[in-house]
Parts: structure tokens; C-alpha cells; sequence
């Protein structure tokens, strides 16, 4: 940051001076999800179209907090809300920042119905947890079995419990077993593997249907840029209980979040665009990438995989216990997740313009 000034500037360099200087550092000097050898996070390279219209619906500004104030954005995210809640079986919900947030109104809206503590898995997201610590409601991780999942036998009843249910955990991107667990609330965490329902993996989410309510980050595998993300809930009377109105509102606030921006347009957008086969033939490339790498890696005595990849997400190790270093040497290709106590590569496919022969070939050459 030598560039820029270390102390808040007395006088302005004027806005043509500080957009372009702004312009280049963003251009060369952020992360390229974009790039043929990303392969790393859960962070893809936004769709065009989707990234035009947030610079566009930021000269308008509009407050989905006020209807009056954002007239079409409001239409605009109850219809892209009516197209996606019945793919998981629900019926209504909201747009939020982030699936931190979603899990967080998840949790709110459990603890409304009666919960009184939150039951999840070992390998469940942190802001699980953390909404638990925010609501104020006792948190048990129960253990993953070996494969990854939450493990069932290990339940004890939770009769009184918000239980949740995670569809692409973060670290390995495994599908919990979505059947019902008898609890007062169940909340599918699907931040990252949700829309894998729309494409020809969509039987790998069966049972996330019956839940109460599910988390999405449409940030992560639905191409959008930050901050778009969902909350969907199977009652359609569910958000009454977490929507406060009065003083200068006009309409009731929905959710934790006050004045939000219009993420449902270039979702929207997005989803007209590509429709839903052009939607998934991006995921499927993505899932195709994860499976061809799988099998490189695999094949090669030098390496060790993890399991094979159930959505987008694979893990692996060098055999001779130099993953550290290795990783150090794969910034921006590979990440990095601990599973059982030890340090694992991490590849999540989130980024379509990858090329799996040159992230195999970055791989080998860091061994
Ligand atoms: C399973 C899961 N849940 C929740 C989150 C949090 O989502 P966000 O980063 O959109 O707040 C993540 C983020 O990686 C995740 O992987």
C-alpha cells in the first residue's frame, strides 16, 4: 500500500485521479478467480452480466428495506424467490449478504419455534456455531463418520434441538444424509452445494425438501458477486416471526439485515441468461473438472486421495509429508483444510474457466 496515503487525506486528488488508480490496483492486484490454474475456494469469477448490473443497480441504489424504494428490485426478488424455493421443496424466503446471515436467520427462526439448543455436525461451517453463540443457545458438534457425514448413531435425541444439516461441507464438500432427524427445527446448510439440485447431480440433495428452512450462497455456486446469498423456508407463513414493522417503516423488516442492495436482479438476470440447462452445464463442467482431477491424482503413487469427490470439492496429500510445503507452493490453485487432526490439500471447483491439464501440471511440478 505504498501508494496510498497512510493518513486520511486533507485534500482530494479529484475522482478521475482516484478511479483510475483505484482501477488498476483492483485489475492487478486482486486474486484471479477467472484464471485457467484457480482452483482453490468457493469463490468463482462472476458472470458478466451479473457483475455489469451491480455496477448499474449501484447508481440507482436501491433499499429492498422500502418497497417504495427499490419498486422493481422488490418485484424482481419475489419472483427469483417463487422460481428457486420449490427446487428445495420450499416456498418462500429472502435474499441476505451471505449464508453466515442465512444460517444465523435459520437459527433465529428455529429458536422462535421452540429450540432451545443447536445439534450439527464436526465439519459444519463455523457460523453455525457462531449463530448459536449470537442467539444465545447451547451448541453440540456431533462426530462425522468416516466418510465425512454426520454421524447418525452418534445423535442423541434432539426432540428440543434446531439440528443442521449440511449439503457441501466446506472442508471436504460432503452431503450430510438429508433424511429427517425428529428435532423442532431442521435447517439444511446448502451454502455451497445447493444448486447442485438443478443440474443431473440434483438426487445427491433428496430429503433437503422436508426440511424447515435452507441456507444458499448464491456468491458461491450460482456465479454471483458478493453479497447474494438466500434464505428459503417450507412454511409460507415462516417469516412472520422474524419480520418487525413500525416507526418509519412502511412494511414489516424481514430477516436480520435492514437496508440490503438488489442481488436479486443480477441473479435474476443470470438465471434468464443461461436458463436452468446453462446453469448446470456450468456446474457440470465444474463437477467434471473435480472428477477428472480425482483421477489424476489417484492414479499417481505420489499422491493420496482423500475419497472421491461427491460435490465439487476433493482433498489430498502428497505420501511423503511434505503438504506444507507443497501448499506453499500452489497459492491460488490449491487451499488447504485439516480433516481428522492432519493438513489436506483442498480443490473446490467453483471456477469454470479451469483447466484441469494445467492445474494437474502446476500440481505435479510443486511435488
Ligand atoms: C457450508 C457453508 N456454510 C456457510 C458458509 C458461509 O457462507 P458465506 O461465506 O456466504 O457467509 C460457507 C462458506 O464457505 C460454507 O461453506
Amino acid at each position: 500500500m505504498q501508494d496510498f496515503p497512510a493518513d486520511l487525506p486533507a485534500d482530494g486528488i479529484g475522482a478521475e485521479a482516484a478511479l483510475a488508480l483505484f482501477s488498476d490496483a483492483i485489475r492487478t492486484r486482486s486474486a484471479r478467480l477467472g484464471d485457467a490454474l484457480a482452483f482453490a475456494h468457493m469463490d468463482p469469477p462472476p458472470l458478466d452480466i451479473a457483475a455489469q448490473l451491480v455496477g448499474l443497480n449501484a447508481t440507482v441504489n436501491q433499499n429492498l428495506l422500502h418497497p417504495e424504494a427499490s419498486p422493481f428490485a422488490t418485484e424482481v426478488e419475489r419472483r427469483v424467490i417463487d422460481w428457486l424455493a420449490p427446487v428445495f421443496g420450499m416456498s418462500c424466503g429472502h435474499l441476505c449478504a451471505g449464508s453466515t446471515l442465512a444460517n444465523l436467520t435459520a437459527l433465529w427462526r428455529a429458536r422462535e419455534a421452540g429450540a432451545r439448543r443447536v445439534v450439527t455436525s464436526t465439519d459444519a461451517h463455523v457460523s453455525v456455531a457462531k449463530a448459536a453463540h449470537i442467539l444465545g443457545l447451547p451448541f453440540q458438534a456431533v462426530p462425522v463418520d468416516a466418510h465425512g457425514r454426520l454421524d447418525r448413531s452418534q445423535l442423541e435425541p434432539t426432540g428440543d434441538a434446531a439440528v443442521v444439516l449440511t449439503a457441501g461441507t466446506t472442508g471436504r464438500g460432503v452431503i450430510d444424509a438429508l433424511a429427517p432427524v425428529p428435532c423442532r427445527w431442521l435447517h439444511v446448510d446448502a451454502a455451497w452445494a445447493g444448486p447442485l439440485r438443478l443440474t443431473r447431480y440434483g438426487a445427491r440433495l433428496d430429503g433437503i425438501e422436508q426440511a424447515d428452512s435452507v441456507a444458499i450462497s448464491a456468491h458461491k455456486w450460482l456465479y454471483q458477486p458478493k453479497d447474494s446469498a438466500m434464505i428459503l423456508f417450507r412454511a409460507a407463513d415462516a417469516q412472520e416471526a422474524i419480520s418487525f414493522g413500525g416507526s418509519y417503516l412502511a412494511t414489516p423488516n424481514v430477516g436480520v439485515q435492514g437496508s440490503r442492495g438488489a442481488a436479486a436482479i443480477p441473479l435474476m438476470a443470470s438465471l434468464m441468461a443461461l436458463g436452468r440447462t446453462g446453469l448446470a452445464a456450468l456446474i457440470e463442467k465444474n463437477m467434471a473438472d473435480t472428477d477428472e482431477l480425482a483421477a489424476r491424482i489417484g492414479a499417481d503413487p505420489r499422491l493420496e486421495l482423500k475419497q472421491a469427490p461427491e460435490a465439487g470439492v476433493l482433498n489430498w496429500r502428497p505420501v511423503d509429508g511434505s503438504t506444507v510445503d507443497v501448499l506453499a507452493r500452489l497459492a491460488g490453485t490449491s487451499s488447504r483444510t485439516m480433516i481428522d487432526g492432519a493438513l489436506w490439500a483442498r480443490q473446490v471447483a467453483a471456477n469454470p474457466h479451469a483447466d484441469v491439464a494445467s492445474i494437474w501440471g502446476r500440481i505435479r511440478t510443486a511435488l
